[in-house]
């Protein structure tokens, strides 16, 4: 329990402002006490007065406060507290941050604590993408700050990209884990996971592919090292950013996926998101295939691909205890997710209907059926990064039962 434990929350200035209410709520209700401070831009978006009113405390305001300094200093106030929080963390928070400006409360009680820091980006897609913001967060996390989100997809400027605040449920998970080593109750055990899609050359310019987003294997990584799992990544290339506290292998077909997940055993827990190619083109062509005049088309002979969920299901000796796959259905979802879990050898399949009307192949939502030696359990529609929470609590209560 987190219970006892104190965050001082700092709210940016940004419209994911109203979020850091319901932030308040959620941690009050793991018993976190939380005092806050709000930027003079994140007086636009909320008032002193509702957070006060959510935080039961005094809300901080002003770094020239004669009588907030008579009550209690700004370096004192930044070490009242276990974690500080920065939600929303706006660019130019951020930028303060990494510059160590301390012209307002906000960035001075940031430059003068040792405090953990925990960060939650928001703001415009085009800022959080640009090199500047980019450049920021890759130097604050070598200090050490921590970083949770931003998610992708639709923002209030009308654009789509990353660039939301995750949600308070997420940042509210991760600030419990923070503040509590119990929270990590995976720790100690080790977990691969592949993610994306592999690219099958053709040629040493063209290759076969296909659509996998990488986001939900990508987000079960986060979340298993997040409950203090050790994990390796065994990705092919996708635009996910390589997940924080995550060992990272990148990989582009089937094969190398394989050798990635057998160097990274022996583990206890292996989960196969990725979406591996069934074939590839059995003999690589060394030089660029050309069109020759002749009109002839070149015929492209297959072979299979390893199996790598079957193959590590079938390991002797070094088969996970755990072994976690996909069945990604069109239709009779549980019956043929039921079948495939006997085929492969897995224990678990996390079955999904990804019909093209559903969005789930790129999309952010995914609706989960789990199908265990026990039967199939219906979880709601959740979103992948929400999938990924439930899936790490569900091995958790694996492993402890
Ligand atoms: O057979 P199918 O591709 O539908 O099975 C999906 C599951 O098997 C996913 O967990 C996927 O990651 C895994 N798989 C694999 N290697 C393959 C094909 C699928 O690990 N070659």
């Amino acid at each position: 329990m987190s219970s006892g434990k104190r965050v001082l929350l700092i709210v940016g200035g940004g419209i994911a402002a109203y979020k850091a209410l319901e932030l308040v709520r959620l941690l009050r209700k793991r018993g976190i006490a939380v005092r806050a401070v709000l930027t003079k831009a994140g007086e636009e978006f909320v008032t002193p007065l509702s957070l006060s009113a959510l935080t039961e405390d005094k809300v901080y305001t002003d770094l020239f406060s004669l009588t907030d300094e008579a009550e209690m200093g700004h370096i004192q106030l930044s070490r009242s507290a276990d974690l500080i929080v920065v939600a929303p963390a706006t660019a130019d928070l951020l930028a303060k941050m990494r510059a160590g400006l301390a012209g307002d409360l906000a960035s001075t009680l940031l430059l003068a604590t040792d405090t953990p820091v925990l960060a939650a980006p928001a703001m415009n897609v085009r800022m959080w993408t640009h090199a500047a913001t980019q450049e920021n967060v890759k130097v604050l996390t070598e200090r050490g700050i921590s970083f949770i989100g931003p998610d992708e997809g639709d923002m209030a400027c009308g654009e789509f990209g990353p660039g939301r605040m995750a949600e308070p449920a997420a940042i509210a998970e991760a600030v419990a884990a923070q503040l509590d080593p119990a929270a990590k109750p995976l720790a100690g055990k080790r977990a691969v996971v592949t993610s994306g899609p592999t690219y099958e050359p053709i040629d040493p310019v063209r290759y076969i592919a296909n659509r996998s987003s990488g986001k939900q294997g990508h987000a079960i990584a986060a979340a298993l090292a997040a409950a203090g799992a050790e994990v390796t990544l065994v990705t092919g290339p996708t635009r996910e950013p390589d997940p924080a506290g995550v060992t990272v292998r990148h990989i582009e077909t089937a094969r190398q996926m394989l050798a990635g997940v057998e160097a990274a055993l022996p583990a206890d827990i292996a989960i196969f998101a990725a979406a591996v190619a069934d074939w590839r083109v059995a003999e690589e062509a060394t030089q660029k295939l050309k069109k020759d005049g002749s009109g002839d088309i070149p015929a492209l002979s297959m072979t299979e691909n390893p199996d790598i969920l079957k193959t590590v299901s079938g390991l002797d000796g070094k088969r996970p205890a755990l072994v976690i796959g996909f069945a990604a259905e069109t239709e009779n979802v549980v019956p043929h997710a039921t079948e495939k879990r006997a085929r492969k050898g897995c224990d678990w399949i996390l079955a999904n209907d990804v019909s093209p009307a559903t969005g789930t192949f790129g999309g952010d939502a995914n609706t989960i059926h789990l199908i265990t030696g026990d039967g199939a359990e219906d979880w709601p529609t959740l979103t992948k990064h929400e999938v990924a929470a439930k899936l790490a609590a569900r091995i958790t209560e694996h492993f402890t039962a």
